[in-house]
């Protein structure tokens, strides 16, 4: 293991640009633009794969391609690599999305989004943290094996895809065909966060979500507001007093049945929730936020990962160019998506919402309804031995206590690799809250990089005990 190690520690600087080189690929899933470079990036990324030693392919899908990348089979193990108990090597697959999000605002940018640039100890470009840096360090933690020739304890499958962020469309269906090859132990996924960085942590709960569109359709065309303004009404504001009802001023969503079957959070939870670090007040500087807003009898941390919320994530109606247009518009829309807890089913929070939609909807306008993605919410525990195991190896890498925290935020997939291959999702962020995922400025914390590696290669070990 030394040997891995100090592999990792002396070649930090390659690895750092190394990453910068794949950050450069703009692979935005959600612009149709960008459908070259993602095939790019899968290329490139496929090819890096097999720098390392791996055995590398891409294959192509109706949308963007997934990169699948082995370790080298012991002659042992050369078939289908089987389970622990059937007298094999364990399998484990990693799992990291290349894709990312659309950079936009693109002037709010320090520095273009992609053209990394490192600044202290972080590296500033889009998809740094949110997917790109987070499933390399798993690489090159591989890669230290490999190179110095130290056995690995398993089998390793990577499977990094381009359309984890818009909803992972075709991935269910190549873990249905390929689901022989894949069979595994468990999936790692770095792809969530820590608290800061003195809490590395061990998430066992996403949110689910559903994503739809609302357009209101008013006159077949934008009309002189002058001439026709207050006999029709107008798209714009009908649908702003449709979305007004849809929430109370203190967060809760208001939406008939909305909260049923939610289960509370357990004591063992609440105690959980409590070692986690967390200041109101700094998530407030954080945010660049007045106040902080939310559902009443829920800490601030419990609103952000626990509580379903229904949130608008775009607003268009009317004439957005430069001074004013007098016009009453002919349509409005919104991108509406909810989070959902464990126990809310999306196809029926989908439906309770397009039924409350349309029963509220006033008669002067066309309301239509486009639905989106939608996954339900994972939630695994945190106290099997394979947690235990990930948590020691957190534990050394990083030479602090791990915590165990659920977080907002959503992977549809992992729902898919426990229904399709039977297996748990062992999820080990490398984010840090002030990383910008999302947002202009996306950093990636370099000691989150290496840390990240360490546990990596740490991993493989403590998952691979026998017995376990
Ligand atoms: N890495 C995130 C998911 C995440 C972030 C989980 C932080 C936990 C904490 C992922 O890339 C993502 O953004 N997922 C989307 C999924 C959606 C498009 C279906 C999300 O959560 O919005
Ligand atoms: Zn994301």
């Amino acid at each position: 293991m030394q040997l891995v190690l100090d592999y990792l520690k002396r070649h930090q600087a390659r690895f750092v640009a190394e990453l910068c080189d794949f950050l450069r690929l703009p692979s935005v899933s959600a612009q149709s633009q960008h459908k070259k470079d993602l095939q790019a990036c899968a290329g490139w990324l496929a090819k890096h794969c097999r720098q390392i030693g791996l055995d590398a392919r891409v294959y192509p899908t109706q949308g963007h391609p997934i990169v699948v990348a082995k370790t080298p089979r012991l002659k042992s193990s050369a078939l289908a690599a089987p389970k622990h108990g059937e007298g094999g090597r364990p399998h484990f697959l990693v799992y990291g999305h290349y894709d990312v999000q659309p950079p936009e605002p693109l002037e709010l940018w320090k520095s273009p989004p992609f053209e990394p640039r490192i600044a202290g100890r972080a590296i500033y470009a889009r998809g740094t943290t949110d997917n790109k840096g987070q499933h390399f360090a798993h690489l090159k933690a591989v890669e230290a094996y490999l190179k110095t020739g130290t056995p690995l304890p398993c089998d390793l499958t990577f499977v990094i895809e381009g359309e984890e962020e818009v909803g992972s469309a075709n991935l269910s269906k190549f873990l249905r065909s390929h689901r022989n090859e894949l069979k595994c132990d468990a999936v790692v996924v770095s792809d969530t966060g820590m608290p800061d960085a003195d809490h590395p942590a061990l998430t066992y709960a996403l949110r689910g979500i559903i994503a739809f569109e609302i357009i209101v359709r008013g006159p077949s065309r934008d009309l002189h507001s002058g001439i026709f303004g207050g006999a029709v009404d107008n798209p714009a504001m009908a649908l702003s007093q449709l979305l007004a009802r849809l929430r109370d001023r203190n967060g809760r969503v208001a939406i008939p049945g909305f909260y049923d079957g939610i289960a509370p959070l357990s004591a063992y939870e609440r105690r959980q929730f409590k070692r986690l670090p967390a200041s109101d007040r700094e998530l407030r500087k954080l945010l660049g936020v007045k106040k902080l807003f939310g559902e009443r009898g829920f800490t601030s941390l419990e609103q952000r990962s626990a509580r379903p919320t229904f949130e608008i994530n775009g607003l268009t109606s009317g004439y957005q160019g430069t001074g004013s247009k007098t016009i009453v518009p002919a349509w409005a829309r919104a991108k509406i998506t909810c989070r959902l807890v464990p126990n809310q089913q999306p196809a029926h929070v989908r439906r309770i919402v397009c039924d409350y939609l349309r029963q509220i909807c006033p008669p002067t306008v066309r309301l239509e309804i486009a639905a989106g993605h939608g996954a339900e919410a994972y939630l695994v525990s945190p106290t099997s031995p394979q947690a235990q195991a990930a948590l020691h190896a957190l534990r050394q890498a990083f030479h602090r206590e791990p915590v165990l925290m659920r977080e907002g935020g959503s992977i549809p997939i992992v729902n898919e690799f426990k229904k399709i291959l039977g297996a748990d999702s062992l999820l080990l962020g490398l984010g840090l809250p002030d990383d910008n995922a999302h947002s202009p400025n996306e950093k990636f914390d370099l000691d989150c990089f290496e840390g990240g590696q360490r546990m990596s290669a740490l991993l493989w070990q403590e998952l691979s005990r026998p017995g376990l």
